[in-house]
């Protein structure tokens, strides 16, 4: 568990599942992200899932309980690098408030000071300044542009829409 000012990040609970299907069957949230909008069964199968998993963590307001949106964090390989992914989605009617940038602060921070971390890295499409903003805000450099790396959905003839992605990282002694 990790407290900060207005929130608590914990672990899932099954019972998370009604707040996570209230943005993760919302079209918008897949813009930049994998996946399709979920039906309510398939959001409480991810909440059991991820209740058992160690690399999603529920984003939690501490005034009402309400989750808002989660943070993904995993150890990428191999492990001697220590090199941890960070990404993160939030239900649309919380954003633009700074839980986001306050939620990924706080584990990074915490990852720092717990998991020995040599490098925290995301990814993100050169067309979402939300998130790429985000991590300039946290403090994480941009270290390069990529393009056409990967793909999430197709265009109506069939053909993969590529997208081009930064790289960004925070690194355990700075630069
Ligand atoms: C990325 C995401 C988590 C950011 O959430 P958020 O609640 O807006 O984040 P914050 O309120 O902490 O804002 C972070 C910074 O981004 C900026 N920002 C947020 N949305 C923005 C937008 N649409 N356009 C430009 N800047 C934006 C904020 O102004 C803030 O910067 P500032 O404080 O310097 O002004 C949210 O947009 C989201 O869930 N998107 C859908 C899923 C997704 O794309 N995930 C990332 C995949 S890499």
């Amino acid at each position: 568990m990790i407290e900060t000012e207005r929130l608590l990040i914990r672990k899932f609970t099954p019972s998370d599942a009604v707040d996570l299907f209230a943005y993760l069957s919302l079209p918008e949230v897949y813009r930049f992200e994998p996946g399709e909008p979920t039906t309510l069964q398939e959001a409480s199968d991810l909440a059991r899932e991820r209740a058992e998993a160690d690399n999603f963590l529920a984003v939690v307001l501490k005034a009402s309980g309400k989750m808002i949106g989660h943070l993904y964090f995993e150890q990428r390989q191999p492990p001697e690098f220590r090199t941890w992914e960070i990404g993160y989605i939030f239900n649309p009617a919380y954003q633009r408030l700074g839980y986001a940038s306050e939620a990924a602060s706080a584990l990074v921070d915490y990852a720092f000071a717990n998991l020995s971390p040599h490098r925290i890295m995301a990814r993100c499409d050169q067309k979402n300044p939300a998130s790429w903003k985000l991590l300039e805000k946290i403090g994480f450099t941009r270290e390069g542009a990529f393009k056409q790396v990967a793909y999430f959905c197709m265009d109506e003839v069939g053909n993969p829409i590529w997208i081009d992605a930064f790289e960004y990282s925070k690194l355990e002694k700075g630069r």
